[in-house]
């Protein structure tokens, strides 16, 4: 561990299924008014809907709904839950649903007291929330963001043709989160795959940087082989408790900072993945997977020994008699082979990527310098059409 740095994760967790009964312990300690954020209708149908409002009911809340939030939230929704809030004042924003509502939540909670332009001064001029932070809860019902225990908040703005992530502070992570693995289980399985993915990419972005020996990467690595063993489990039979808790749980671990300490980060397939969703809208996860491999194949001479470790500790590929490069090749071999086998997508023109947007693609992916490689622009675009 050569970094310097802190750690302290102020999000309390209540995990199993029986984690909605401590709503009743966490509701007291707010006021009021609670901000009811949910997506397209999933919680109505499964039921979830109706026994949170009579939790909240049972507690004295005045109840005021902001539903609607649409997967990959946008500042035009955004603008309107800061409405919501200011109009009815309220004292707690309780999301209920996947990623896209936990975001949301954090982007309003900044912006509620915030006399600036939120899309302007969180996503274009990156900086910090100075005002008043209203309260955020999370009831989780996708796994895969890590968002119910971060600080992070992707918006999109269609109009400039821009997915940002801004990754706040302590103060706007939940101040509690609800994890019942059993409301994952009304997921359609393609995003239920898809939040398989992006949890194993998030661990992949965090893995593949530094080369210092560091207790972050075996931690790493052994979540890695946990979301992959229960991901083939849950693939056969998505009723399985165990297999959904257990990828529920690295879903959490796998981007609450934990993995990052003591490390430089890597961060290029969201960086790719995040622009495609920009011009496609399509599913996060699977915008990553669609261009995970070409990238990875292209930075692995570069961070050849940690492709290496990958290939023999994730994957269980055996380097007798071969050279560390056919070792490291046969790892990214291997993962594409499981996921295929879990059925994520593999090019980003069937998630709606066409020739004329790989520019603009490229010209939107924010380039960082975490990983085995800074690529140019021209790489991005390469990178872009081994997706294709
Ligand atoms: O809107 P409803 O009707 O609820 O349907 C949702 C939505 O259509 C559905 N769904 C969720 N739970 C369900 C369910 N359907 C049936 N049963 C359930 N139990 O699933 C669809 C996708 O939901 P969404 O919340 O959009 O998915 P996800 O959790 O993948 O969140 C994606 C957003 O999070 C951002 C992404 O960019 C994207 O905007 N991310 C946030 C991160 C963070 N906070 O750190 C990091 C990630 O890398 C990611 O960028
Ligand atoms: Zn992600």
């Amino acid at each position: 561990m050569l970094g310097n740095f802190s750690y302290h994760n102020p999000t309390k967790l209540y995990f199993g299924d029986e984690a909605l009964n401590y709503l009743n312990e966490e509701l007291p300690k707010y006021g009021k008014t609670v901000q009811l954020i949910y997506g397209g209708g999933s919680i109505k149908k499964n039921g979830l809907y109706d026994e949170i409002v009579a939790i909240l009911k049972d507690n004295g809340k005045t109840v005021v709904e902001d539903a609607g939030v649409m997967p990959n939230p946008t500042v035009e929704k955004l603008r309107e839950g800061v409405r919501i809030a200011r109009e009815n004042k309220v004292d707690l924003l309780l999301a209920v649903g996947g990623g896209s509502c936990c975001d949301y939540a954090k982007a309003v909670s900044v912006s509620v007291h915030c006399d600036e332009d939120p899309w302007d001064k969180y996503y274009i001029r990156f900086e910090e929330p100075e005002c008043e932070i209203v309260p955020v809860g999370c009831v989780l019902t996708m796994a895969g963001t890590g968002s119910e225990m971060n600080g992070g908040a992707v918006i999109t703005n269609h109009e400039q043709k821009l997915k940002i992530g801004h990754v706040f502070g302590d103060e706007v992570m939940p101040k509690f989160s609800i994890l019942n693995p059993k409301y994952t289980m009304s997921l359609p399985k393609r995003q239920m795959v898809a939040g398989v993915y992006d949890i194993f990419n998030h661990i992949c972005e965090q893995y593949f940087s530094g080369g210092d020996d560091n207790t972050s990467d075996y931690i790493a690595e052994a979540l890695m082989k946990s979301v992959i063993h229960s991901s083939l489990i849950a693939v056969e039979n998505p009723e399985d408790y165990e297999a959904r808790s257990n990828i529920m749980w690295t879903a959490t671990w796998a981007l609450n900072t934990l993995i990052s300490r003591g490390k430089t980060t890597d961060w290029m397939v969201h960086m790719i993945g995040q622009s495609v969703g920009a011009y496609t809208d399509a599913t996060h996860g699977m915008t990553l997977a669609a261009v995970s491999l070409p990238y990875y194949r292209m930075i692995m001479p570069y961070g050849l020994p940690k492709f290496k470790r990958f290939a023999t500790e994730v994957w269980g590929v055996c380097a007798d008699g071969k050279t560390d490069e056919q070792v490291a090749k046969e790892g990214l071999e291997a993962m594409e082979g499981w996921m295929k086998q879990i059925g994520v997508a593999l090019s980003i023109s069937e998630l709606g990527a066409t020739e004329d947007m790989l520019d603009g693609i490229a010209e939107g992916t924010i380039i960082l310098d975490g990983g085995y490689k800074t690529l140019t622009k021209d790489e991005v675009i390469q990178v872009l059409k081994e997706s294709m």
